[in-house]
């Protein structure tokens, strides 16, 4: 199973992006995750560059997602919404279709942005993705300069980790969300 995982910060030290490099590093066998580096290079949106002639960068974007069986968000907040960079690179795929039923959940590293979160599960719910908040987790990195191997040698947030990965893949071989739920871990 191949996941894509995108980071909403550009930031070199992000704890987003941390997160997500644990949880590649704690995937089970047979649960790839790969995370995606392109959101910084996409052009900014705009219908009239869309179509056969479209920039390489989108083009990359999309055939990741098409690829993907599912896809692993953790974004931070900026001014109580999504990261603009993050927005942009949804905006590129709402035409075009790649995340329609395609399985979906956040992962945060921080419990704050619960606004940016909101208008990530709205925006991907309104673009037909399958919206698995019962496999959303929590962690309490924000502020604390964690790497990924620190927060992958955590007891308690591995844990949490393996949980929320263990229940994206149930969710997806299910083929449903159940309810909303999240794990969080400090
Ligand atoms: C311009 C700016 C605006 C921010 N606005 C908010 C906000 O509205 N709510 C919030 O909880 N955090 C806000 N933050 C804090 C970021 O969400 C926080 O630093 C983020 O988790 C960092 O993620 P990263 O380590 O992955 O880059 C803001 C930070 C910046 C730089």
């Amino acid at each position: 199973m191949r996941i894509l995982a995108v980071s909403g910060s550009l930031r070199a030290s992000s704890s987003n992006t941390e997160l997500l490099r644990a949880v590649a590093a704690l995937a089970p066998q047979g649960f790839e995750v790969v995370l995606y580096d392109g959101l910084g290079g996409l052009p900014h949106f705009n219908p009239d560059l869309d179509g056969e002639t479209v920039a390489q960068a989108v083009k990359d974007w999309r055939s990741r997602l098409l690829a993907a069986d599912g896809v692993l968000f953790s974004v931070p907040e900026y001014a109580h919404g999504l990261p603009g960079v993050l927005k942009n690179a949804l905006d590129w795929v709402v035409g075009s279709n790649e995340l329609v039923a395609k399985p979906v959940t956040l992962f945060n590293a921080s419990a704050r942005g619960t606004y940016a979160q909101a208008s990530l599960i709205e925006t991907l719910t309104v673009m037909s993705a399958r919206v698995m908040t019962a496999a959303s987790v929590t962690l309490h990195v924000l502020g604390k300069p964690l790497t990924a191997s620190q927060i992958a040698a955590d007891p308690e947030m591995s844990a949490a980790l393996r949980a929320g990965i263990d229940s994206f893949v149930a969710a997806i071989h299910a083929g449903a969300d159940t309810a909303y739920s999240s794990t969080q871990a400090s």
